[in-house]
């Protein structure tokens, strides 16, 4: 097969490529995409090297599969082409995530909606929520979940290359003063911000993440229809986001479910109240 990865140098694209590698992925021809910075720049990929390119509208010529793994302006701007060029594109941005032409994939839970892709686009949630939900749709289809509230701490690598940095640089300057580096985000002045936030994220856990949009919630805690597939089957979907000094984390999810079924008791009065649920007998 013939791939593309499209943010090749990022810290998913490079994340990709290790998998890709890793899984052993049937790749006879890899092509690494990246902004003008990294043209030429050299990628180690399976015991060689892979050369970065710049996007270019005749530069998906001849892939069978992309992966996207950019912002979601240069997603939105990029998967379409190389869809045209007749690639298979899965985007790992949020670009296409709620477009209703793009099927919203989970490969564990719902991996036949690949057969419909109207775009030549398959899109995946976001990590905060790709890894929950694989535990959570079983017990959506056994018990149905009307309703989850959400809070995640995300870790700084959510803000890419560019966050993993800004909390190095911050903690390297505070090397040796855990005093103040448990502390930086109360005490004024004791790091100077960076670039990605505004406060020091070196001692701090900041309550934004994504980029900020209406009513003050963020693209990725916004109440909103749900980016989890199956897409709508749940009715409303609550996150709250915040930004935490941790290179990489795991965060917390609180799904309150309905008490399962229990057959002859109260089965058929449930079973009428979960739409979308199927339950699954053993
Ligand atoms: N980080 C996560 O945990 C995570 C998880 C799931 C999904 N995502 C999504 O995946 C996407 C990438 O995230 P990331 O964390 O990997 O970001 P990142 O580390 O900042 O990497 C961004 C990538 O985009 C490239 N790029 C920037 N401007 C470009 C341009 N004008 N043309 C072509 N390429 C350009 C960068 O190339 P240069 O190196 O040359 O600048 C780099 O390869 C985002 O949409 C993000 O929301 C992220």
């Amino acid at each position: 097969m013939r791939v593309g990865v499209v943010g090749a140098t990022g810290v998913v694209g490079l994340e990709m490529l290790r998998v890709l590698e890793e899984r052993a992925f049937p790749v006879d021809e890899l092509r690494v995409y990246a902004s003008p910075r990294s043209e030429g720049r050299k990628l180690p990929y399976a015991g060689r090297e892979v050369t970065c390119e710049t996007l270019r509208a005749d530069g998906f010529d001849g892939l069978d599969l992309v992966i996207v793994d950019v912002d979601d302006h240069i997603a939105a701007e990029w998967a379409p082409v190389a869809a045209a060029a007749g690639a298979k594109v899965v985007d790992n941005s949020a670009a296409f995530r709620l477009d209703p032409d793009v099927p919203l994939v989970v490969t564990e839970i719902n991996p036949d909606d690949l057969r419909h892709m109207p775009k030549g686009i398959a899109s995946c949630p976001n990590c905060t929520t790709a890894v929950p939900v694989t535990a959570i749709a079983p017990l959506h289809r056994a018990a149905g979940l009307e309703r989850m509230v959400v809070s995640t701490y995300q870790s700084v690598s959510g803000a890419g290359q560019s966050g993993l940095r800004e909390l190095d640089e911050q903690w390297t300057k505070g090397d040796g003063r855990s005093d103040v580096l448990r502390r930086a985000g109360a005490i004024d002045g004791a790091i100077t911000p960076g670039e990605v936030w505004d406060r020091p994220i070196a001692g701090n856990v900041i309550p934004q993440a994504g980029s900020p949009g209406e009513l003050g919630y963020t693209s990725e805690d916004a109440p909103r229809e749900p980016e989890d597939p199956p897409r709508r089957r749940v009715a409303r979907d609550r996150h709250v986001c915040a930004r935490a000094r941790v290179r990489r984390s795991r965060r917390v999810r609180q799904p309150p479910l309905r008490p399962p079924d229990v057959e002859g008791r109260s089965g058929r009065a449930a079973s009428g109240r979960a739409r979308g649920a199927t339950r699954r007998r053993r």
